[in-house]
């Protein structure tokens, strides 16, 4: 009997999070499960799939916008179709979008990783036999928290002190200049940090920071702003008139002991600038993702009656 593809509930989110935790060894996706499953993204909320055997969920897939955005089957269910199954739904609600392609993992705003972990081979190589490409790669930075003497108090607040000097104020952002913070930086930087930063803000306790002169936000820097309550790292930016002036690493430490208040280590999620953060942190662990795409198959073109 082959398995039953339907909506996936927020009945069902137990025994997704338990087919999550058993299937993605690279990911800590069951602690983030509702967030990815059921949770929207600057482009809106994803379709929620279930593939049940029996009754029972085996396997679990989300797409929004043109991504999947997470695609696991049970191991002792795999094997038997259930995954092409789920994907090839999660594809149809791509096309359906009219999207000319596809992706996996990377969706801005809300990812479970940015690409499918390199030491993933099974899972690219299954991808491969299903036509997709790699076409770019993306990297986490891990920060080792615990007893790591670049991420303490005393140094956050020794960098704060040399912000201070120069006029600038490292503090942790309030909920009712959420709005104003996120229209700033919806005009300075754009794409889906506005919605991570509303993210990161609405957690207690808030996870933004900011850097603020003459009443101004020059910098921020955001925990836990994708994958809530894994305390990652991001986003971060400093607006060009300000930077060079330390704002960035001071904002990034503050946020860092915070993670470390409640955990042993944070990812540095999809890094721009790597100098920055080893010069910040010293050497750190670096995890690989592909960004794996699949283009639309070709329809062919049919012409009207009239001119066959
Ligand atoms: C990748 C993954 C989803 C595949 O799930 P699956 O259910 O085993 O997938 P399928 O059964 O469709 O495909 C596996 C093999 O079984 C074969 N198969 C057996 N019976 C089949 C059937 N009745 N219909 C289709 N395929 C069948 C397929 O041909 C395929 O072999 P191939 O890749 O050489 O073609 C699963 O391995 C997984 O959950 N991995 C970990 C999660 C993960 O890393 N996800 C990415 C991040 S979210």
């Amino acid at each position: 009997m082959g398995a039953t593809i339907d909506a996936l509930t927020a009945e069902d989110l137990l025994a997704a999070r338990a087919v999550l935790a058993e299937a993605c060894r690279f990911d800590r996706a069951a602690e983030v499960a509702e967030e990815k499953l059921f949770g929207p993204s600057p482009h809106g909320h994803p379709v929620a799939l279930a593939a049940r055997l029996g009754g029972a969920v085996v396997g679990v897939a989300a797409a929004c916008c043109d991504r999947v955005r997470v695609l696991a089957v049970a191991t002792a269910a795999r094997g038997r179709g259930v995954g092409s199954a789920l994907l090839a739904a999660c594809e149809q609600h791509v096309w359906a979008g009219a999207h000319r392609r596809v992706r996996v993992l990377d969706e801005p705003g809300n990812y479970l990783a940015p690409g499918v972990d390199l030491d993933n081979h099974e899972t690219i190589a299954w991808l491969g036999r299903r036509g997709y490409v790699r076409r770019d790669e993306h990297e986490n930075l891990v920060v080792d928290l615990i007893d790591n003497p670049r991420v303490s108090p005393a140094r956050a607040a020794e960098l704060a002190d040399g912000c201070a000097a120069r006029g600038y104020t490292i503090r942790r952002a309030c909920l009712d200049e959420l709005e104003a913070i996120s229209a700033h930086v919806s005009i300075g930087f754009g794409g889906a940090w506005p919605f991570e930063i509303e993210r990161a803000a609405t957690r207690a306790p808030c996870g933004l920071f900011v850097a603020e002169r003459d009443g101004r936000v020059a910098a921020f820097a955001a925990h836990d702003g994708n994958n809530r309550g894994l305390g990652w790292f991001g986003p971060a930016g400093t607006w060009p008139e300000h930077r060079g002036q330390g704002l960035g690493e001071a904002l990034l430490i503050a946020c860092l002991v915070d993670v470390a208040a409640t955990h042993a280590r944070s990812e540095i999620a999809w890094i721009g600038p790597r100098e920055f953060y080893q010069r910040a942190l010293g050497p750190m662990t670096t995890r690989r993702f592909a960004v794996l795409t699949r283009d639309a198959p070709h329809r062919r073109a049919t012409l009207p009656p009239a001119m066959r």
